[in-house]
């Protein structure tokens, strides 16, 4: 969910405004995405980076996810709404961790769409916790070497029992990943849009899917009907 600041910036209002109409942004999405069908979203509310933003925006981002999860639990509750998180949570002030916990354990039994929040999230933090959880249980006899394959890999990870997303979507341009969801996204289909994070807009998420609709998923294999046509040459 990039662009909030820059999106502040051009209607001449503080950043933590855009972080306010961000919040418009996700509360919407989230909605509409329950609505098509999808069955887990997960939204990169927060990097670890993140807390070496100045401690002003910080600790206003930390009021704003504090009040969005009050405000918002009873509302994804009554949606049969799963909410759940991934990402280093300790590190989160305690009225925020209290918040999430209250939300997640309202919310255990839902069954509509998993809502994901990545709080304090790193890609690289998570692989490297696995590798150490892994190797401890190396070393206690819990798990032979042998026995590491990219699924038991996968299971040590945050989003163990959850598939890999099929979309990745980034807002306002850049062409990064920022640390997100690294092992996770091997094969998801990226779609980068312009439109910074309080713009996307219900029409937004539409194209984003359309568009995801449109791409051919080989993962890296050739599709069979390839094989029988003269024009590709692949005979
Ligand atoms: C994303 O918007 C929101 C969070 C990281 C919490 P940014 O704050 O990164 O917005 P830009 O990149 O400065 O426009
Ligand atoms: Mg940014």
């Amino acid at each position: 969910m990039d662009g909030n600041g820059r999106w502040a910036k051009k209607h001449f209002f503080k950043r933590i405004i855009g972080h306010k109409y961000g919040i418009h942004a996700l509360r919407n999405v989230v909605k509409e995405c329950s609505h098509l069908g999808v069955n887990i979203l997960t939204v990169y509310a927060f990097s670890e980076e993140n807390w070496d933003r100045p401690a002003f925006e910080v600790e206003s981002l930390m009021k704003l996810m504090k009040e969005y999860l009050i405000k918002e639990r009873e509302k994804l509750h009554k949606e049969n709404i799963k909410i759940l998180s991934i990402g280093n949570t300790q590190k989160l002030p305690h009225e925020v961790q209290g918040e999430l916990k209250k939300s997640i354990e309202l919310t255990k039994n839902n069954t509509k769409m998993i809502f994901i929040l990545a709080l304090s999230y790193s890609g690289r933090s998570e692989i490297v916790q696995a590798t150490k959880t892994i190797v401890r249980n190396i070393q206690n006899n819990k798990l032979h070497m042998d026995d590491i394959t990219e699924a038991t890999f996968a299971h040590y990870l945050e989003t163990k029992d959850l598939p890999d997303p099929d979309l990745f979507i980034r807002t306002s341009g850049e062409l990064r990943i920022s640390n997100f969801l690294l092992w996770q996204i091997a094969y998801s289909e990226l779609y980068i849009t312009k439109a910074l994070w309080p713009d996307f807009t219900i029409e937004e998420l539409h194209k984003a899917i359309e568009a995801f609709g449109k791409r051919e998923r080989r993962f890296g294999k050739v599709l069979e009907d390839r094989y029988h046509n003269k024009d590709t040459n692949l005979c």
